[in-house]
């Protein structure tokens, strides 16, 4: 396996395994610095979001890359006030501006918001038929949002990029996506790197001569889940792709899903726009 090796999402489309995330990365020097390393590194999957105000620096790095338009899997999100049919239609269309790309890999909607989250789908639906989005998907969807949602949904979302990480494992909520083949998706995957010294990571990044950033991304892949690690350091980017030549033990899986507290370190989705 490699940076370039994808899964297969429920309408046939190829996602890379491991992207990059971008959030917080400044829509300068800063992003355009962070997506030439990682594109350097091997990188073709690429996480924004109009919230994180980057789209046109991560366009530039795109353009400024060798690479053609299908090597990449661009993702950007649609925000909170952006929501509602035709503010997402519009939005889509300025997202794209910023991106200067022609078509998105996949278009979320960033959050569920109560009375909204409904006709945003219908938007994204409309874009996904008309050939604008390969896929189109949700973040931050809960169990009863989802069962909301596919109450009249034609198309199933194809992703769920949820805040993901082992001190919030969402077993339920994963095991619900899987039954429907709906990608999970994992977001803040790494925790922020705020629990690192946890010693369940440290013995075992001692035992496989890897850091605990490296474990946790490889327990995401292990359980079947999409990784997106924010870095700006190349040396991280780096550390951050190199998680494909060991294998975690059934009994070392349990054990850092037991890590779990509910710990959210992101606002809980049913609070979120409220
Ligand atoms: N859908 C949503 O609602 C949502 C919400 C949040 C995030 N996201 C997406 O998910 C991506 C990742 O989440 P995130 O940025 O919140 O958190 P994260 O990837 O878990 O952690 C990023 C933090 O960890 C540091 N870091 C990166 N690699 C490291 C390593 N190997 N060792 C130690 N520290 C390391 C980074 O610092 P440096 O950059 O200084 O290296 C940064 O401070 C975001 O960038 C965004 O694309 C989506």
């Amino acid at each position: 396996m490699s940076l370039t090796d994808t899964t297969q999402l429920s309408n046939g489309v190829h996602m890379p395994w491991v992207g990059l995330g971008v959030y917080k990365m400044d829509s300068g020097d800063e992003v355009v610095n962070a997506v030439r390393s990682a594109l350097d590194l091997g990188y073709r999957h690429l996480d924004t979001a109009s919230f994180y105000d980057n789209e046109e620096g991560v366009g530039q790095a795109i353009r400024e890359s060798d690479l053609s338009r299908e090597e990449l899997f661009v993702t950007t999100k649609v925000w909170n006030d952006e929501q509602g049919y035709e503010e997402t239609l519009e939005a889509f269309d300025r997202s794209l501006r910023k991106l200067g790309l022609v078509y998105l890999d996949l278009y979320l909607i960033h959050w569920p918001i109560e009375g909204s989250y409904k006709d945003t789908w219908k938007a994204l639906e409309k874009l996904y038929k008309d050939g604008k989005v390969k896929a189109i998907g949700v973040s931050n969807f809960m169990t009863h949002h989802l069962d909301d949602l596919l109450q009249d949904a034609e198309v199933t979302p194809m992703v769920n990029q949820i805040e993901f990480h082992p001190e919030l494992y969402q077993a339920e909520l994963v095991d619900y996506c899987k039954q429907r083949s709906i990608q999970v998706e994992a977001w803040s995957p790494i925790g922020r790197g705020t629990y690192l010294d946890n010693s369940v990571l440290q013995e075992l990044a001692e035992k496989y001569k890897k850091t605990p950033a490296q474990i946790i991304l490889r327990w995401d892949l292990q359980h079947g889940i999409v990784t997106i690690p924010k870095s700006t350091h190349k040396v991280r980017q780096k550390e951050n792709a190199d998680v494909f030549d060991f294998e975690l033990a059934a009994a070392e899986m349990d054990k850092i899903n037991s890590l779990d507290k509910n710990n959210r370190l992101g606002p809980h989705p049913d609070e979120m726009g409220k």
